[in-house]
């Protein structure tokens, strides 16, 4: 049976057509960095999947019977029943999006001293930590470091080292096991549900919590159902549900698997737990029941929670992403293995060996799939992720220069998919072309959404 999409556009946004001239500008304007340029000077974006996505007419046709009344609105009810219906636990506080969940719930986790083990933290999730004085200590499984490997489940914690740090000197001071579904931090891969089962036993033993970070709980459970013995039969709702049974918390960002452009929450059981995060929440993000939401949204959210979860959408989701993984190798450019859902990441390191990290691949690349194409995407390498001296030159490079292609959810077809590998194999047969940077401008927090650079001759 052929694939057949399970959607169609009902509403549509031109794309910008810009010249090549006109992009070489606004990169000097940008101060060649992605985050700079105004949407509207870009063809397709492929910076974030977070909020980017399209709306369906269920969402809109709910959306018109929001209720918006301060306390108690039927769209908050409406919504926390979605939520339940997938993650059981007691108590569901809305916030407006997934760092201030963070930001809540690890206030009432950890604090100075205290450690947050994780398979790898999130950027966003790691400053939250690190702002309270905390530790955030990433332990992913050995197959993460191997990009090329088809292993299924790179997104894994390691086991024995969280049993390790829990029985050594460092236990007293775990404040919580955080497990982040899929992995974006580390190449968007999937965490089995073995490897879940095996960090639950050991958290309980050691009576840690373990959260999850489950901005991608659907893609997960999905990748779970089509990779992991056992699960075949599985629906991805009862996998997902599974997922957060076996924790004691959760947090998520639904600008992803909620299908909307804002929104998060928090869910526990322990009521005392829930007790303090609701002051938080009061204080900050607004009443119990909306926390920063219009009832509008979270119409949208209840009904995306339903759409997310459909296999058909699923299904369609893991070929687009395979498609414009397979064209880009067909292209010469190596890409993480296997392809995870949410985006594609790009082994710029290898496209471009005549550019040492220092002079910055990962980003290199990214400019040039702007300049080439109008193509808007992020790096994920020694730029981000490197440490740097007072004279902005590098000292640690990043252990990979990686771009990250993110896919926005049913919002780009085939055809889109098929011009950006077409940019990618002309920037591929000519790599010589593509200069390396320069840091011109670097702040010393969250240096890669605010620094500039420039481009030098290499
Ligand atoms: C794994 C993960 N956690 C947390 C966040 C933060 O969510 P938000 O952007 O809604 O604040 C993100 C956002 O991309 C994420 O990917």
């Amino acid at each position: 049976m052929p694939h057949l999409r399970p959607f169609v556009a009902a509403v549509v946004r031109p794309i910008p057509i810009t010249t090549r001239e006109q992009r070489i500008a606004e990169l000097d304007r940008a101060g060649h960095n992605p985050f700079n340029l105004p949407a509207d000077k870009v063809s397709i974006d492929l910076l974030s999947d977070s909020g980017t996505g399209a709306v369906s007419v269920d969402q809109q046709a709910w959306a018109q019977r929001a209720d918006e009344r301060y306390a108690g609105a039927e769209s908050f009810y409406r919504f926390r029943d979605a939520v339940r219906d997938i993650v059981p636990y007691r108590h569901i506080l809305p916030v407006h999006q997934g760092r201030a969940a963070e930001r809540v719930l690890f206030s009432a986790l950890l604090g100075p001293g205290r450690i947050s083990l994780s398979n790898t933290h999130f950027d966003t999730t790691r400053a939250n930590v690190e702002r309270l004085g905390a530790e955030a200590r990433d332990l992913p499984c050995r197959e993460a470091a191997d990009l090329d490997s088809a292993e299924p489940f790179k997104g894994n914690i390691d086991v024995d080292a969280v049993r390790e740090v829990l029985s050594g000197p460092d236990g007293s001071r775990v404040g919580q096991i955080l497990i982040t579904i899929t992995n974006n931090g580390g190449g968007g891969q999937p965490v089995s549900m073995a490897n879940l089962e095996a960090v639950s036993a050991v958290a309980r033993a050691h009576g840690v919590p373990l959260i999850l970070d489950a901005a991608r709980f659907a893609e997960n459970a999905w990748l779970v159902t089509r990779r992991e013995p056992g699960y075949q039969d599985w629906t991805p709702r009862e996998v997902a549900r599974r997922a957060f049974e076996l924790a004691d918390g959760a947090i998520a960002s639904l600008k992803k698997d909620g299908l909307s452009p804002e929104g998060a929450f928090i869910g526990v059981h322990d009521t005392d737990l829930a007790d303090r995060c609701e002051v938080d929440v009061i204080a900050t993000e607004g009443f119990r029941t909306y926390g920063g939401l219009t009832g509008h949204t979270m119409e949208q959210l209840a009904q995306g929670l339903r759409e997310v979860l459909d296999p058909h959408y699923l299904e369609d989701r893991e070929r687009e992403a395979a498609f414009l993984a397979q064209r880009a190798q067909e292209a010469g450019v190596d890409t993480v293995r296997p392809a995870g859902l949410h985006a594609i990441y790009l082994n710029a390191g290898r496209v471009l060996p005549h550019l040492q990290p220092r002079h910055f691949p990962g980003h290199a690349l990214a400019c040039a799939l702007y300049r080439e194409g109008g193509i808007r995407c992020a790096e994920l390498g020694s730029l981000y992720l490197g440490t740097f001296d007072a004279q902005n030159e590098l000292v640690t490079p990043a252990p990979f220069e990686l771009v990250r292609l993110a896919l926005p959810r049913r919002v780009y077809d085939h055809s889109h998919l098929e011009y950006v590998a077409e940019i990618l194999a002309g920037i591929a047969k000519n790599p010589e072309r593509v200069p390396g940077y320069r840091l011109t401008h670097a702040p010393g927090v969250l240096r890669h959404f605010r620094c500039r650079t420039e481009p030098i001759a290499v």
